[in-house]
Formats: C-alpha cells, structure tokens, sequence
C-alpha cells in the first residue's frame, strides 16, 4: 500500500485521488467574442457593449453528449463545468436573476444538459461557481473590475450591499445543489489580495476581496449540508478538501502550508493560455506537453483537470478535439499507470527523464520515459524487487539484468541494487513510452 497520507478532510475524496483526469469546461458569454473570459475587464466593455452578447446567445451546435462523449474517450473521469463566470451570466435556470441562459435566444437549461450527458457517461459531477460577478447590482468594485475606471467610479459602490451578494451566492448554491442531483465537486473562484497601486488610485476602494466578502463559512456549511460527501476547493479563501495549483507545473507534492501535511492537490492547466475560447491564439500545447504534464502531475501525487473552452456555436474547434485525441490515443494503452496511482515509493527512485508512479496497492510501478534513453535504463535500488517488466502501450515484455552493466568502452557499472532494463534502440510510436514493473 501507498505510505503516503494526506490531510484528512470533510468531502469524499477517495474517487477523486483515483481517478486523477478530469476536464474543465469554460463556457459563457465570453466565448463570443472568442479573446479570453477575462475579455469584459481586460478591455473595460461597457455593460451595454457586452449586453449584446447576452441578446445574441445561441450555442445552437451544443451537443452535451457530444461533450461527454469526448471526455470519456479522453480518459477523463469527472469534468467541471462554469455555471458562473466572473460576467455574472448563468448557465442555469436560476430564479435568482434574469442573467440566464432561459433568456438568451438559446433558452434551455446548459447545466442540466451536461450534467445529463456527463452522468450518462459515468463521469462524475463538478460544478465551477465564481465568487466575482461584474453584473450584479450589489458586487462592489476591486481592481479586477470592468468599472473600475469608468468616469464617477468613486460612485459605483454607492447602494451596493455585498451582504445582499452573498446571499444571492447562497440562494444559487441553494438552486445548484438541490436541483441537479448529486454533485461531486463545488470548484469556487477565487479570492486574492488587493494591489496597492490600485487603492493608491482608487482611494476608498479595496482591490481584493476574500472569504468574508463571500461569507465564506456560512457558504461553504450551506454547500456541504445540501452535499454531504461534496468536494470543495481553497478558492473562497477557507482550505477544504483540494488545492488548486494553476497553470504551472508542481516539482514536488503540494504541502499544508502551516503543518507540512501533504494535501489533496488538483492541477487545472489549459490546451492554450485561455479558459475560454479564443479564436487567435497560438499558443497551443504539443502532444508531449500534454501527456508530460499529465504523467508529471500523477507522479506527484496530484490530479489534472485540463480545460476545453467550447465556441460559441456549442462545440469543441478542431483543435481541442485534437488535444483530447492525443489523451483518448495514449490513455487507452497507458490509463494504467495513471488511474490508481500516486508518487512511487521513496526507494524507488528513477533517472532524470523519467517520472515515475506507482499504483495504490503497491504492487505495479510504472516508470515514464519522457526522455527515451536509447537500448538500456538503469534503475539503482530496484534489484531483486522486480518480477516482471513490459512496455505498457503494447504488453510486450522487457528484458532486465540485476548486479551489472556492460557499458562499451566505459567499462562497467557493478552494485548489487542495480537493475538493467534491455528496451529497444528506436522509441516505440508512442509518446513518452511507460514501462510497467510488476513487482515481486
Ligand atoms: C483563474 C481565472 C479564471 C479561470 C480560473 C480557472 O481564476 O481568472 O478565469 O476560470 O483561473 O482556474
């Protein structure tokens, strides 16, 4: 068995730190003007600029089946959708505002639809909620803000009430969680701190917000007793069940940063740099990229959720249904060493070039081959510990030695611990090639 123990939490996260693949989904109004889903604030849309998007809404090519469909063959086991984005507009038949997908020319409810067709699939349930919203009528001004720097912003926040905010945030997790079933993870977005530049300029106004703009206690109480085995995120500012480290690599297992502990840690990462659709970008991820940052990720104990941003047509472009293949092609020969698996054991350490990780039970390490080392690998420690070695995409066995080397012209190497894996000269057609050791 695994020795490693993580931090004890309230939500179910046994299915979660098994399944380790998950898809993020990025839908909204933003994916019409198709520039990133940040676009409102990075260029200060006027509300009624941005209205527009709201008046012509109509995803008529959604397919949620079609959605799921990709996720599963992907080897995604969960997904999480945006039911609110930092616009403010709901994916959701919400009473609580006419800002909803009921009043878009689309006029079906887009979370029931993907919470049909995800579930008809098997994939677990997550819904991503942001605690910023740039339309309500009582969310105050911070740096992050379209209006922040509207002519009489030091007016904006008058008859605003972020109490009368937080409770419509609690009336919609209400509507969330009751109905829709049941519901894996609750992934809320984000608190940060001010800038002092902003509230140099923006005397009065606070540029940040946290856990007691959200009244985060009383959110998250009402989330887990609507779902008592639900999984939350650190976003609201209160730690609960994952970590959430973005869009960069972790070099080592997410620590508790008060007790050491190791934690529960999720990676959300992106195919490009934008959550949501965005038509121009470039900077799309190779296929080693995203299978390496997946490999990577597992080998540190850790989950990925990779995100798709859908156009605004309703379907995945040409090139995230690409990215997803390249997942759906090396999961279906190498989901094993991915799938109950965690950070191998400490005595089993590998070369540079190689991550290594270890199923659960302890009984299969697999070592990825990120770097092919051309016609041997040797594994220090491993000797005497090794039944049986094979290439995992295509089971075909791997001959090894225990105790030496021969390394022409170099002499040999001799330790007693040393384990010789024979592969071949020329890399398999696959991308970073897993070599399963069954152990002893
Ligand atoms: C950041 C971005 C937000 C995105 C989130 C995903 O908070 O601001 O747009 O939804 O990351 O983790």
């Amino acid at each position: 068995m695994s020795s490693y123990v993580t931090r004890k939490t309230p939500g179910d996260t046994d299915w979660f730190v098994h399944d380790r693949f998950g898809m993020f989904i990025h839908f909204g109004l933003y994916s019409m003007p198709a520039r990133h889903e940040w676009i409102k604030s990075m260029e200060k849309i006027p509300d009624e600029k941005y209205d527009l998007y709201f008046k012509h809404f109509n995803p008529d090519l959604l397919d949620a089946k079609d959605w799921a469909r990709q996720a599963k063959a992907a080897g995604m086991k969960y997904a999480v959708l945006t039911t609110k984005h930092h616009e403010g507009f709901c994916l959701f038949d919400t009473k609580y505002t006419d800002y909803n997908v009921m009043n878009t020319p689309y006029g079906k409810d887009i979370v029931r639809e993907y919470v049909d067709a995800f579930r008809a699939e098997g994939l677990k349930i997550g819904f991503y909620y942001s605690l910023l919203d740039w339309h309500h009528p009582d969310y105050t001004l911070d740096h992050c803000h379209p209006r922040r720097d509207d002519e009489g912003w030091e007016k904006y926040d008058e008859g605003r009430d972020m109490h009368r905010y937080a409770k419509y945030m609690r009336d919609q997790i209400t509507e969330l969680l009751t109905n829709y079933g049941k519901i894996d993870i609750l992934w809320f977005d984000f608190s940060w701190e001010g800038e002092p530049e902003f509230e140099r300029t923006h005397p009065g106004i606070r540029g940040g917000k946290g856990k007691d703009d959200w009244e985060a206690e009383e959110l998250v109480a009402l989330a887990r007793k609507l779902q008592p085995g639900i999984m939350i995120d650190n976003r609201t500012g209160l730690e609960q069940d994952i970590y959430t480290p973005e869009q960069y690599q972790m070099q080592e297992w997410v620590k508790h940063p008060e007790t050491g502990e190791l934690v529960n840690w999720e990676a959300c990462q992106t195919f490009s740099g934008s959550w949501g659709y965005f038509r121009d970008e470039m900077s799309w991820k190779t296929p080693e990229m995203l299978i390496n940052m997946l490999v990577r990720t597992v080998s540190l104990g850790g989950n990925l959720l990779m995100n798709v941003g859908p156009t605004s047509r309703g379907y995945f472009d040409h090139r995230a249904e690409k990215a997803l293949s390249v997942y759906a092609d090396w999961m279906r020969v190498n989901g094993r060493s991915i799938y109950g698996c965690t950070m191998a054991e400490p005595e089993f350490k590998v070369p540079n070039g190689c991550f290594a990780t270890q199923s659960a039970d302890g009984k299969r390490l697999y070592v990825h081959l990120v770097e092919y080392p051309y016609a041997f690998l040797e594994l220090r420690g491993f000797a005497g510990k090794v039944e049986y070695a094979q290439f995992l995409h295509d089971g075909s066995e791997i001959l090894f030695t225990e105790g030496k080397s021969e390394h022409i012209s170099m002499g040999r190497t001799e330790a007693t611990d040393l384990l010789v894996l024979t592969i071949p000269q020329i890399c398999p057609d696959v991308i970073t090639p897993v070599i399963e050791l069954i152990l002893k």
